[in-house]
Formats: C-alpha cells, sequence, structure tokens
C-alpha cells in the first residue's frame, strides 16, 4: 500500500504537479499515464526515495518492501546473473553476505555463533532457502536458459540484461512494484510473459507505460498525470480513454443539458462494463456509475508534435544494393546470405527472431560496425539519415536544448530554432533546459527533430515508437505513411509497420525473405512461416 498526500515537484520555477493526494492498494495495478514529460518518471522517482519531493510525502504499509524496474544496464556487471536477481531483496542478500563471512571465517567465536543464529532465522523467515530456486525460475520464465543463470552480467547482451533486470525487480514479490516503461526493449513473448505475471499477483503495481495493450491488459486501474495534476480512475486505459473523449464532445456541446450528459455518460460505462465482463475489475467499475462526475473528467491536453520530413534531392533509382552480407555475435549467426536491392519507392520493415540481428544490420548500413562478411553500396543521389536504438550517447553533455539542436542546423539564429523546438513541443524557459535532464520521450523528440534538419531522404528507424506517447506515435506514423523517400525500419509496432510499409525483409541466420506485401498478410501466410521455420533451425 502507498499513500501519497499533497506531493507537489518544482524543478525551478516550474512545478511539474501539486496536491497530489493518491492511494494505492494491494490487488490492484495501477497504469500511469501522460504525456511526455508530464512527470511519470518523476513520480516514480519520489515514490521509491531516489528524489526528495519540493511538499508532501510519501508513506508505505508498515514493514512493506518497495521494488523498482532498474534501468542501468551496467550497475550490476561484476555479479552473476542469479545473483543479480536475488539482490532485488535487499534484506535478505545482505544477510547471505553475513551468513557467508561468518561461516568463511577461520575462527569461529561464540560470538560468531550467537549472529550466525540470529542470521540463520532471519534469512529462514525470508524464505532464503528456496532464493536461489525461486530466482532460477524467474529467470527461465523470462526465457534465460539456465546455463546462463552463472555468467557474469558484463557477458550477456542488452537484450538479455533487461530480462534479467525485471526478474530482479519481481523477484521475491515486493509488497509494492514499480515500472517504468518494462515493455521497452522486451521482445513479444516476454511482454505475454510480463502480462500473465502481472495479471496473477495480488501485491501493489505502479506501472508507467506508452503502450495501450500492455496497459488494457494489466491494469485495474488508471492514473492521469495531466494539467499538473495526478487523477486517479478506476478502470483501464481504454475506458479512461473513451471517458475522457466523451468530455471532449460534451465540453463542446454546450447546448446539452447536464442531466442528459450525466445519462449519457452513465450509459457508456454501463456499456464499457458489459464488453470488459472479463476483466476482474467489473465490480469496482460498476461502482463508479454512482460516484462519476462529469465535471471530474476533463478532456485531455495532450498535443500533437508538428513532424515533417522534407527532402533536399529528390531520390535516384539506384538506392541500395547489399551483398553477402552476414554478421555473428558471440558464436551466434544473426544473419547470412543477405542480398537485396532497394527501390526508390520503397518502405521496408526489417523482421527477425533475434531483434539484435536489425540493430546490426543498421549499425552496419551506416558505418558504426563491421560485418563478418560482404559488403554494400548507397546510390549516389542517396543521403540517410538515422534514428538508433540507443541514443544515450548524443545526451550525454550539458548542453542545453537550443545550442544542442543547433548542433545539427545550417541555421543557428535562435528565431529559427525555437520555431523548431516549438514543433517539437518545447516552449518558453523549455528551450534553456539542459537535454540531460529530459525525459525519454523528450529525448525521441530531439532525436526526430535532429533528423528533420537533415532533409534526408533515406531514414533509418530502429525502434522508433519506444517512448513516445500515443499523440507522438501517430504523428510520426502520419508523416512517414506520406514521406517521399526511402524508409528502412524495425518497430514491435504491428499498427505502426502495417500503415507505413509496403515490403517485407525479415533476417534469418540461413538467408532472407523478402516480399513485397503488408506485414499482416506476411504475419497470416501458412507458406512463408512454414519456409522460415526451416530457416530458423
Ligand atoms: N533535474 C531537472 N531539472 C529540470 N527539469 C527536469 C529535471 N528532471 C526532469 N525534468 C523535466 O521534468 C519533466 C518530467 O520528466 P519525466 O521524466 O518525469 O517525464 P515522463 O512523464 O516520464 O515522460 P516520458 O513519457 O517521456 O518518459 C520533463 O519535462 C523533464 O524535462
Ligand atoms: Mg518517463
Amino acid at each position: 500500500m502507498i499513500i501519497v498526500s499533497d506531493l507537489e515537484i518544482q524543478f525551478g520555477k516550474k512545478s511539474l504537479f501539486q496536491d497530489m493526494n493518491l492511494k494505492f492498494m494491494p490487488g490492484n495495478c495501477y497504469g500511469i499515464i501522460g504525456a511526455n514529460g508530464a512527470g511519470k518518471s518523476t513520480f516514480l522517482r519520489i515514490l521509491s526515495g531516489d528524489l526528495d519531493p519540493t511538499r508532501g510525502n510519501v508513506i508505505f504499509g508498515s514493514g512493506e518492501r518497495i521494488s523498482v524496474l532498474r534501468q542501468d544496464h551496467f550497475a550490476f556487471d561484476e555479479f552473476s546473473v542469479i545473483n543479480t536477481v536475488m539482490q532485488g531483496h535487499e534484506e535478505l542478500w545482505k544477510v547471505m553476505h553475513e551468513k557467508d563471512a561468518i561461516y568463511s571465517k577461520t575462527e569461529f567465536t561464540e560470538e560468531d555463533g550467537i549472529k550466525a543464529a540470529e542470521l540463520e532465522e532471519s534469512f529462514a523467515n525470508m524464505d532464503g532457502w528456496n532464493a536461489e530456486s525461486d530466482a532460477a525460475s524467474l529467470l527461465s520464465g523470462l526465457g534465460i536458459a539456465e546455463e546462463y543463470h552463472h555468467t557474469l552480467m558484463s557477458n550477456m547482451s542488452g537484450k538479455q540484461k533487461v530480462k534479467i533486470l525485471l526478474a530482479q525487480a519481481l523477484f521475491g514479490k515486493p509488497d509494492n512494484l514499480l515500472l517504468d516503461e518494462p515493455t521497452n526493449n522486451l521482445d513479444l513473448e516476454t511482454i505475454v510473459w510480463l502480462e500473465n505475471y502481472l495479471s496473477n499477483v495480488d501485491n501493489t503495481v505502479l506501472v508507467v507505460s506508452h503502450d495501450r495493450h500492455f496497459l488494457d491488459t494489466v491494469c485495474t486501474h488508471t492514473v492521469d498525470i495531466d494539467f499538473g495534476k495526478a487523477k486517479q480512475f478506476a478502470g483501464n486505459y481504454s475506458f479512461w480513454y473513451e471517458s475522457s473523449q466523451l468530455a471532449l464532445r460534451q465540453a463542446q456541446n454546450k447546448n446539452k443539458k447536464a442531466e442528459e450528459k450525466k445519462k449519457e455518460l452513465q450509459e457508456f460505462i454501463a456499456r464499457f462494463s458489459a464488453n470488459a465482463s472479463k476483466s476482474k475489475q467489473t465490480t469496482s467499475r460498476k461502482k463508479m456509475i454512482e460516484k462519476l462526475d462529469i465535471e471530474e473528467i476533463l478532456p485531455s491536453t495532450r498535443r500533437y508534435p508538428g513532424i515533417i520530413f522534407t527532402i533536399e534531392r529528390e531520390i535516384g533509382n539506384q538506392v541500395l544494393e547489399v551483398r553477402n552480407l552476414s554478421q555473428k555475435v558471440e558464436e551466434k549467426t544473426l544473419f547470412s546470405d543477405v542480398n537485396f536491392y532497394l527501390n526508390k519507392e520503397d518502405k521496408v520493415a526489417f523482421l527477425s527472431r533475434d531483434p539484435r540481428a536489425m540493430t546490426s544490420l543498421f549499425e552496419i548500413l551506416t558505418n558504426n560496425e563491421r560485418p563478418l562478411t560482404g559488403d554494400f553500396t548507397w546510390g549516389v543521389t542517396t543521403s540517410s539519415s538515422y534514428l538508433p536504438l540507443d541514443n544515450s550517447a548524443f545526451f550525454d553533455t550539458d548542453m542545453t536544448l537550443i545550442d544542442w539542436l543547433g548542433q545539427y542546423s545550417q541555421d543557428t539564429t535562435e528565431t529559427f530554432l525555437r520555431g523548431f523546438l516549438g514543433k517539437m513541443l518545447f516552449s518558453g524557459e523549455d528551450v534553456y533546459k539542459k537535454v540531460k535532464v529530459l525525459s525519454g520521450g523528450e529525448k525521441m523528440r530531439c532525436m526526430i527533430a535532429r533528423m528533420m534538419m537533415s532533409t534526408s531522404n533515406v531514414l533509418i528507424l530502429d525502434s522508433p515508437v519506444n517512448h513516445l506517447d500515443l499523440e507522438s506515435i501517430q504523428a510520426f506514423n502520419n508523416t512517414l505513411v506520406n514521406f517521399k523517400g526511402v524508409i528502412l525500419i524495425s518497430s514491435h509496432d504491428q499498427e505502426f509497420i502495417q500503415t507505413t510499409c509496403n515490403r517485407i525483409i525479415e533476417l534469418t541466420p540461413k538467408g532472407i525473405v523478402d516480399k513485397q506485401i503488408p506485414l499482416d498478410e506476411y504475419l497470416s501466410s501458412e507458406k512463408i512461416k512454414e519456409q522460415l521455420d526451416e530457416m530458423y533451425r
């Protein structure tokens, strides 16, 4: 249980949110939603004690444990995988360590004996005897095979570390679990595993996410951070979305009487409850009919960034030729025998059962990585702009937003840069913020602005929707559909691919499958699936 009272956080003069009064109860899963930069991550950092609020306080149920999904991929490099997971329960980890220290002493005093007995007792109370097997079964559930459990973290790939850190957060069933965008960088299979896991836990879970499907599957409640306030609703993301849309329509229609509006709202809730009758939260949602006041639901203030890609030079017929490319990591073949031409109308989605394959291909095509075999040639009329999966290096600086963007612009006058930043939803004092404090989604908006400035005719996009809020995803999506150049993209967002791409290339250890069809057709073809099963074997 978590109780938040009168919470306020200020950065400089600006208050991010204030008067926050919320209660989070066991058995519920709360989806924390809000636009990029609304303050979701900041809120979780306050709850975990990472950051002090300007005002107000946070109380946990007595003796309760809190656990946080960590984002730092290098923090546990010198530990084995299994020990990293067990450190998720700090108290238990400490006792295990102290115990080991005593038993490894050459001389064992009477005092040591008493201390050891105490430690053994708290060890047993925390279910210490099952710790290792619990950690192992979490790892295996997440697809980290047993042969890796005693490997050092430094030898694991980024994708594997994401899963291990997730196991660490879940380890020992913490009373309060905080997850900030847990589905970023997870493959579909693991997302489904996490959905099942979260649907069956009876502790208090808070999850920040922009993934609508994930939110709808796991959340019983929604907390919307908007207008510098946080509002809690019973119901999942779709419920929040539909009801805020209704509120918007009603706000625009001033002629309707309050009574009529109330009736409309009740009907909406009844309909929604009926449709979602499978959900464990139906009863509490029904209770809302009495409680919910139309005045309480505000139309959202989410805004769409202006994403427009202009092309300086029209692309010729020769775009890209790839010959016999292959790559391996850690003895595993990511892809081999990759041969293709790109045409000037191509918008290609790259797929693979190992997501590292796409990142590696893009790094090769942008000369950041060397292939094991093969080569490629870009056409003379092409100029490419790359959105890499990992953008952290770009923001490891003390620069302000306006200076940062100036690096990539021909025109470095403040008026021009401000205009550009305005389109990316940064205005007023925001432009003097240091780029390193930006939220995940704000950083993505900066990276997109950088791409817009390059006026290239080829876009290479590795996981472009990671971190972005739904409004930004939509704006980005619409722009790509109308883009007059060539696109190479990798994304787990099927809708994004479906609407943008006209060609699919799947990279396998035994060559490629290359089809000029939309994604849904590709995925539903039995013939292609059979062929792929053979190629991944
Ligand atoms: N130390 C700081 N100084 C000034 N502003 C800050 C600082 N830390 C964060 N901010 C700003 O506070 C706002 C909220 O950031 P936060 O990371 O909480 O957003 P978020 O809701 O998690 O967004 P996203 O969906 O993009 O992850 C952002 O505009 C960010 O730039
Ligand atoms: Mg965030």
